[in-house]
């Protein structure tokens, strides 16, 4: 099928929407285990982003799949083709002009690889949101560690499925020693520099 798919040269291109923007377009993307903060710290950097104008938008579990993911679980494959679809909707919003928040677990280390290879490396920021399993647990602001502990819940990650540490993330979050406000700083002064359209 891929050979009769025949690129259309749009006369708008992503360049041109990031002029009209006054901003350049790219991916953040947010991994760590499930209840490390990921989803509320990226809400937060997004907000901040919001009110200075950029064009933003959030992907997160609730969005992805319970929409367009939902056919998906979490064995091993499918959060492969979790990644692999969230990377490629990702794609085309960086395409359209927007600075993308994404939240997700994402624990293998050749899936997150392949959504640099999708978006392209320039277009990547992964920011590693390191919070030990054993406090994720403590919070366990959904109920979900109990569940798994209790083998209610299969594949859970950090108790019966694996997380792989990101060895050479862009930025990593420890939140256990920093505050969420501390956090948040961070993040915006790495990716403010690169929102400048003569930023390479
Ligand atoms: S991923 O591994 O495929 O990237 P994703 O981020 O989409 O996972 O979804 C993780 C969210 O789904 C968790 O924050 C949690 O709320 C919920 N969840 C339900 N079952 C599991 C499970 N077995 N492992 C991890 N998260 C789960």
């Amino acid at each position: 099928m891929k050979e009769n798919i025949i690129a259309h040269n749009y006369q708008t291109s992503k360049l041109d929407r990031n002029i009209a923007n006054k901003h350049k377009s790219f991916l953040i993307w947010f991994t760590g285990l499930s209840g490390s903060g990921k989803s509320t710290i990226a809400n937060l950097v997004e907000n901040k982003l919001h009110t200075k104008g950029i064009k933003t938008y959030s992907l997160d579990g609730d969005n992805i799949r319970k929409g367009i993911n939902n056919d998906l679980t979490f064995t091993p494959e499918d959060r492969t083709e979790n990644i692999r679809r969230i990377a490629e909707v990702a794609n085309l919003m960086v395409d359209a002009g927007l600075v993308v928040l994404a939240a997700f677990v994402s624990p293998y280390k050749k899936d997150r690889e392949n959504i640099r290879t999708i978006v392209k490396d320039v277009n990547f920021v992964e920011v590693f949101i390191n919070t030990s399993v054993e406090e994720c647990e403590r919070r366990d602001v959904k109920g979900l560690y109990k569940k798994a502990r209790a083998g209610e819940i299969k594949n859970m990650t950090g108790i019966s499925a694996p997380y792989e540490i990101p060895e050479n993330p862009d930025l990593e979050i420890l939140t256990e020693n920093e505050t969420i406000e501390e956090s948040v700083t961070k993040i915006l002064d790495l990716i403010t520099p690169k929102l400048q359209l003569n930023h390479e």
